[in-house]
């Protein structure tokens, strides 16, 4: 195969290990807290968790280590969408397990925890590490979104896990997917298994943080690659000086992307979901917000800007909830009704004359292809699924529609094109920045520490990440203690808590404070395309939310 020369370059780039875990397992000391309680409902997490609840915080330092030195056989999955630098958790893992014994070996599972239920796997040796170093993807094994759940599920994890005589699983993923590996840990415990299990924090959408987990990996790289693109269309716009562009951007339900771009970005309007849904906005008063800046920016003779929606916005706006929870009762109670119609005018027909009050009237005014999306566009459960719906054109159509009615009040004459944009798998997969990169590196030989220490049922940690990667600190938490008891899918569940935007951080006060500026100037920032070699401050800066939300480490 021939690399690209970027390709080939940072196969040869060496990580930044933390001071703490340089030297080899023999020079990390590692020490145990008190025990911990889990974030909230704890009698009910202890039950759910009898033999893995309250474990202490793990902690490593330089000194004289006691891990195990025998030779370890640990297997490893990648769970959930792909997030740049998963490659060198699993590099990381693999220079941690042959440091402390070189026998030791590192199996793959692939396509995600399935891989793991139906023992589909691959032998990782140095070879095949090595074609994956410091890349972005997660191709070197695969990923999937199976829930290890039913008693079958667990039983066959546990037959592959003693087939291969593991050791260790180390589960790389998001809040479901560690909150999965917490159920493993335990199930294992119950039944006596004798493998460990260990969780890697990842997810681009950056909801996977708390005291203990600044950041969960990918978010930097991900960030940087949205910024350069929303900065180069800032320049575009601010050059051909016609457009309005609409960009939608990832994340799911939390809106850490948006506010990241914003901060690093200035666009004229940014939303961030959670202080829509806290304010209870109406669709009306989000497409005002826009309409305000559209209007003051043409009275400047400004007639083009850059506005930013987070994919999960329509989840957040209170009336659009309502109305989706309405479909929802209407398609589960009449979906043989509403089948029955011959075509789409029929069914358009058929929903808007079953609804009623304030739903009714949003529904009514939505355009048509919106309305066919909220019909059409259903998962296997039968809800809507709203991040397939096109929010930044949705909101293009309102806003044109509201400055038509200005127009012919007189209180509007400028002139409004827009354009609409989506970026999300753009980056998923980029060459994690040098911070993903050593961030993951550290995080994979974490993972190794912890397993070699005999520890199960923890999430690997490495903090103090707004300064150097030297004085980075590592160690563990127990996942339990970022549990609790929250109601999906109509039951009670253990689970860790996804961290949303909170409107008393301080990455959404400098966006709030600084936002009313964006709106009438053009106060464009063009980050540009992440580097990888020069200086420093350049290539190493974590990204605008760290350095807000932990800014004594630098
Ligand atoms: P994870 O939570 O698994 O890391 O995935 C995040 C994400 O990229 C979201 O931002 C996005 O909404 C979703 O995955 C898309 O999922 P899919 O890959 O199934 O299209």
């Amino acid at each position: 195969m021939e690399y690209s020369p970027l390709q080939a370059s940072r196969y040869t780039y060496q990580p930044k290990l933390p001071a703490v875990l340089r030297g080899g397992p023999a020079a990390i000391a590692m020490e145990l807290g008190k025990p911990t309680e889990s974030l909230a409902d704890h009698e009910a997490v202890r039950a759910l968790f009898p033999n893995s609840y309250g474990k202490p915080l793990a902690h490593f330092s330089r000194g004289t280590g006691s891990a195990s030195r025998a030779r370890l056989a640990v297997g490893v999955i990648l769970s959930g969408g792909p997030a740049p630098g998963g490659h060198n958790v699993i590099a990381g893992l693999f220079d941690g397990l042959v440091a402390g014994n070189p026998d030791s070996v590192l199996i793959g599972f692939k396509g995600g925890p399935g891989g793991l239920i139906d023992n589909k796997f691959v032998m990782l040796d140095a070879k095949a590490i090595d074609q994956y170093r410091n890349t972005g993807g997660f191709d070197i094994i695969g990923s999937g979104r199976t829930k290890i759940e039913t008693p079958e599920q667990f039983a066959a994890s546990a037959a592959n896990a003693r087939a291969h005589r593991l050791d260790a699983i180390v589960v790389i993923g998001g809040d479901d997917s560690n909150t999965n590996a917490a159920l493993l840990a335990e199930y294992f415990l119950k039944e006596n298994v004798p493998c460990r299990v260990i969780g890697v924090p990842k997810t681009i959408d950056g909801d996977l943080k708390n005291e203990y987990i600044e950041a969960s990996f990918g978010f930097d790289t991900a960030t940087k690659t949205y910024a350069e693109l929303v900065g180069n269309i800032e320049r575009d716009a601010a050059s051909s000086r016609k457009y309005w562009h609409f960009i939608k951007l990832m994340g799911r339900s939390a809106s850490h992307i948006a506010l990241e771009c914003a901060l690093q970005c200035r666009p004229n309007v940014a939303f961030v979901s959670e202080e829509i849904e806290t304010k209870g906005m109406t669709l009306a008063q989000v497409t005002e917000m826009i309409c305000a800046s559209v209007v003051a920016r043409a009275a400047r003779g400004l007639n083009f800007g850059v506005v930013l929606i987070p994919e999960g916005l329509i989840e957040f706006i209170p009336d659009f909830k309502t109305l989706i929870a309405g479909l929802n009762d209407l398609m589960a109670a009449r979906g043989n009704e509403f089948k029955a119609r011959a075509d789409d005018a029929g069914k358009l027909d058929f929903v808007q004359s079953a609804l009623a009050g304030a739903s009714a009237s949003l529904y009514a005014s939505l355009p048509a292809d919106i309305k066919k999306q909220l019909i059409m566009d259903r998962d296997p459960h039968g809800n809507v699924q709203v991040s397939r719906i096109d929010t930044e054109k949705l909101l293009i159509a309102m806003v044109e529609k509201r400055l038509a009615e200005q127009k012919s009040a007189g209180s509007y004459t400028g002139a409004f094109s827009a354009l609409a944009h989506f970026f999300g798998y753009e980056g998923r997969c980029a060459f994690p920045s040098n911070f993903d990169a050593d961030y993951c590196y550290a995080l994979g030989y974490a993972a190794f520490m912890l397993v070699a220490n005999g520890l199960t049922g923890y999430l690997s940690s490495v903090h103090n990440l707004s300064a150097p990667a030297a004085e980075w600190v590592a160690g563990g938490v127990p996942l339990t203690m970022m549990m609790n008891i929250e109601h999906r899918h109509g039951a009670d569940k253990p689970v860790i808590r996804k961290a949303l935007v909170e409107l008393d951080g301080a990455p959404f006060k400098a966006f709030a404070a600084a936002r009313g500026g964006w709106a009438l100037e053009t106060a464009y920032r063009f980050p540009g395309a992440i580097q990888y070699y020069g200086p420093t401050e350049v290539c190493d800066r974590p990204t605008e939310t760290l350095l807000l939300e932990h800014p004594t480490g630098r």
